[in-house]
């Protein structure tokens, strides 16, 4: 189908800061044969998007581009050859690994990386999925392999993947401690179900931390700043405990030895790293938690699209209160 008339996305034509994320008007986006374009209703803001805009990050789009690899809306075209569904289909777009571009009012899409929004999802929680509730469960169950019955510490509970991966570790059985710098951000984990809440922000919590997992201990820690907390995660381990490193933003120093006696492991993860098979296994697994309820993101802020450099400096600076989308 071709469209004629233009729509307005978001354009970066240089890197640098967040002045650089321009509203334009585009060409409408048309349905290449296995494509769907979806019309956006909103579009998940995450830190990734503003390390790539400022043009200091290992993978960076060609000039100029759209940002933007989460959003959600409903099916406005078919390309050729694409089935499974329909125009009108309520939809969540996940396509950090392709072509992305969801800061827009329409994109194009490869349709594999289209899946269906349950009812009673909105499209603002829709557009906290491709990214941080794909982050939160390749790092549960693809890196850290958790079992029911484990305890897990999300060290940054409060930001959308923290949330994700809270409501996540509940519906596989664990328990589940969440770290948070703010008294919102902690009620927002607290109610994703968060058991136990631990201010980072304050000296002395990991004593709290280690008090309160008794001899169990911990035995995973999703660490969204390693640069700050990877020494002393080692320290909080139960025996053949598991950190995986989601977030870090500069060096740290660790004692190995500290791994050594407990036999833990200190996991690295990217949703780059994702294969097809992964990529099949994770949306089928959060389509299937959107359906039972377990998975339920919480936005914490929705700005209009025009404002697009507004939340990019929200998300590197604010306290974290679940998800930053743009609607359009
Ligand atoms: N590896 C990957 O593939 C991948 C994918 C997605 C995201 N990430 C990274 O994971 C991190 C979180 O992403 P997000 O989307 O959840 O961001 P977000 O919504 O902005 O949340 C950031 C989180 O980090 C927490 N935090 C701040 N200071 C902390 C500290 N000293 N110790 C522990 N946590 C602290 C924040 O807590 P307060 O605001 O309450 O202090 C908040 O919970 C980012 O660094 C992002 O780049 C990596």
């Amino acid at each position: 189908m071709l469209y004629t008339a233009p729509m307005r996305a978001v354009r970066v034509d240089q890197f640098g800061g967040p002045e650089v994320l321009r509203l334009v008007e585009v060409e409408d986006p048309r349905a290449a044969a296995g494509e769907v374009v979806v019309r956006l209703h909103a579009a998940g803001v995450n830190p990734v998007e503003a390390y790539i805009r400022t043009g200091q990050y290992a993978r960076l789009p060609e000039l100029p581009y759209t940002p933007g690899g989460d959003g959600a809306g409903v099916v406005e075209a078919l390309g050729e050859g694409v089935s499974g569904m329909a125009v009108g289909d309520r939809v969540y777009v996940a396509a950090f690994l392709g072509k992305t571009g969801t800061y827009a009012e329409r994109i194009a899409c490869v349709a594999r990386f289209v899946h269906p929004l349950p009812d009673g999802v909105s499209f603002g929680q829709g557009a906290a999925l491709g990214v941080p509730a794909a982050t939160a469960y390749r790092a549960l169950v693809l890196r850290a392999q958790v079992k029911a019955g484990e305890t897990v510490l999300v060290h940054g509970a409060s930001g959308a993947v923290g949330i994700a991966a809270v409501q996540l570790a509940r519906g596989l059985g664990l328990r589940v401690f969440g770290t948070a710098g703010s008294d919102a951000g902690a009620a927002a984990a607290k109610g994703a179900g968060a058991h136990d809440m631990f201010d980072h922000s304050q000296d002395g919590y990991a004593t709290r931390i280690t008090e309160t997992a008794g001899a169990r201990g911990v035995n995973v820690v999703l660490e969204m700043l390693a640069n700050i907390n990877l020494d002393r995660d080692l320290t909080l381990l139960a025996p053949r405990g598991r950190i995986v490193v989601i977030g870090s933003r500069g060096r740290i120093e660790i004692d190995p030895r500290q791994t050594m006696g407990k036999e833990t492991a200190i996991l690295g993860t990217t949703l780059w790293s994702t294969t097809p098979e992964e990529y099949t296994q994770i949306h089928a697994a959060l389509v299937a938690a959107l359906e039972s309820g377990v998975l339920r993101p919480v936005v914490g802020r929705e700005l209009p699209l025009e404002q697009a450099a507004d939340a990019h400096r929200a998300i590197l600076t604010d306290r974290a209160v679940g998800k930053i989308v743009l609607t359009m």
